[in-house]
């Protein structure tokens, strides 16, 4: 089944203001020999393990070790996915959302730009500081603040990067064949992962450093930003509180509860790991149960609970997540993973304008789509409507029972497949039709995997 998506005459025009746009910048087409340059070079990928044990030792030399691999690193990274975007067909890379990324990605790998304000009283040569590549060498503390500082802006600036992929992708979607635009995604994604682990790694484990004037011990439980002994029910507890006051918190004609969730197996189960990844699956997987449960059963006080059974193998921690919300069947999806898909050939709701709206609601907003379990929720708080909006109401009448879902982006699952292959793990959705969905979490738990080879 292939559905055609139509180029209405509004987005007609934002392609030709796209394409004024992008003609600005085109002249990056003839100056890419220094692309060439960095996108030839192979990236280091590391594993869970490697950074575990680098920043485990830290000192004031190691972590200046560290920035200056960070400073390298980085734009190799960069330019292999800028490289990625030139290969679009045209009219791809025309769309508005993947112009934005392109400018973005070419912005930090390239192009001259001022320090904030706070940063250039410190600096006597000139204020006019350059972007990765040209960042100058590391040698001092001082210099690492400054980089740290730096990558920070960065990292804030690119939280509009996955909604502003993820609409410009699913508006041209029509364009790539399924395969192409998917490993396109998962390319540009696990990338970009890969990217702010490193920079969040590297300004945490800097902070520790300025912070303790001394070598980080990971006395705390963590080493930069990796849980050494992460508690894993802990997280789905977390997770699921988090769920359970959002629906005591809003104001919206929700049903009197969610379903509860019931914890079993190796419940002391604990791993060395990312502790936001971790979470994010976990936070969107429950979120999805309980929606499908709530949507089957309606205003009911004794929901079906969520069961989680943990399991810690020898080498990996394993989780189940089983509802009794009815199963993933529906007319637009025909396997349980082309919900992992971006293509609307293999996920059609893709173009659901309950879908769109939010995702060009994210993309607007400054402060873009972050990954903390946190932010999520309160994303989720911002984009739901309130029940007296009557105009939202009258376009999803659904709502007004109660029992619909929340406005969705479509990404959650699809990135926490990419989260949960980042190191080598897997994410497996069954769906027993007309019961409920079984959903398989693997992680590893050696760390001994390199980074996804996308990076
Ligand atoms: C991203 O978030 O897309 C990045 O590339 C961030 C990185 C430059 C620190």
């Amino acid at each position: 089944m292939i559905l055609r998506y139509k180029v209405s005459h509004s987005q007609r025009l934002a392609l030709c203001r796209a394409q004024a746009r992008f003609h600005s910048t085109s002249l990056h087409f003839y100056q890419n020999r220094q692309l060439e340059t960095y996108a030839a070079k192979e990236a280091q990928r590391l594993s869970l393990r490697q950074l575990v044990f680098y920043g485990r030792c830290m000192s004031e030399e190691r972590l200046i070790k560290n920035a200056n691999y960070v400073r390298t690193e980085l734009p190799v990274r960069i330019a292999h996915r800028i490289r990625d975007l030139q290969a679009l067909p045209y009219v791809v890379v025309m769309q508005e959302g993947v112009t934005k990324v392109y400018e973005l990605y070419w912005s930090a790998f390239e192009k001259y730009t001022y320090l904030p304000s706070a940063m250039n009283s410190d600096l006597t040569s000139a204020n006019l500081l350059t972007r990765l590549r040209r960042f100058p060498r590391i040698e001092t503390l001082e210099e690492n603040e400054r980089f740290c500082t730096f990558l920070q802006g960065l990292l804030d600036e690119h939280a509009v990067v996955i909604p502003n992929l993820s609409l410009g992708l699913t508006l041209t979607s029509q364009h790539l064949p399924p395969d192409q635009l998917d490993a396109f995604m998962r390319r540009m994604l696990v990338s970009r992962i890969s990217r702010r682990v490193l920079a969040e790694h590297h300004i945490a484990l800097s902070d520790s450093v300025s912070s303790r004037n001394r070598v980080t011990s990971g006395e705390d439980g963590h080493v930069g930003i990796i849980y050494t002994g992460l508690n894993v029910e802990k997280s789905v507890r977390r997770c699921t509180a988090l769920l359970h006051q959002l629906t005591h918190d809003s104001e919206d004609p929700w049903p009197s509860g969610w379903p509860g969730v019931i914890i079993e197996g190796h419940v002391h189960a604990q791993f060395a790991y990312i502790k936001e990844h971790l979470e994010y699956i976990v936070f969107e997987l429950l979120k999805n149960a309980m929606q499908a449960t709530v949507t089957k059963y309606g205003k009911k006080s004794d929901l079906p609970a969520i069961l989680v059974t943990l399991v810690a193998a020898p080498d990996c921690i394993g989780m189940r997540i089983s509802d009794q919300g009815g199963g993933l069947l529906s007319p637009y999806i025909r396997s349980p993973s082309d919900l992992f898909s971006f293509s609307h050939v293999r996920n059609a709701s893709r173009l659901e304008q309950d879908r769109l709206g939010p995702l060009r609601t994210v993309c607007a907003s400054p402060t873009g789509m972050r990954a903390t379990v946190e932010e999520l929720v309160q994303r989720w708080k911002d984009d739901w409507p309130r029940a007296d909006d009557e105009s939202y109401m009258q376009n999803n009448p659904e709502r007004k029972s109660g029992v619909g879902h929340r406005p969705r982006l479509g990404i959650g699952l699809a990135l926490c497949n990419i989260f949960a292959r980042y190191f080598g793990g897997s994410l497996e959705l069954v769906s027993l039709d007309g019961w409920g969905t079984d959903v398989y979490l693997r992680l590893p738990k050696l760390g001994t995997n390199l980074e996804g080879s996308e990076v």
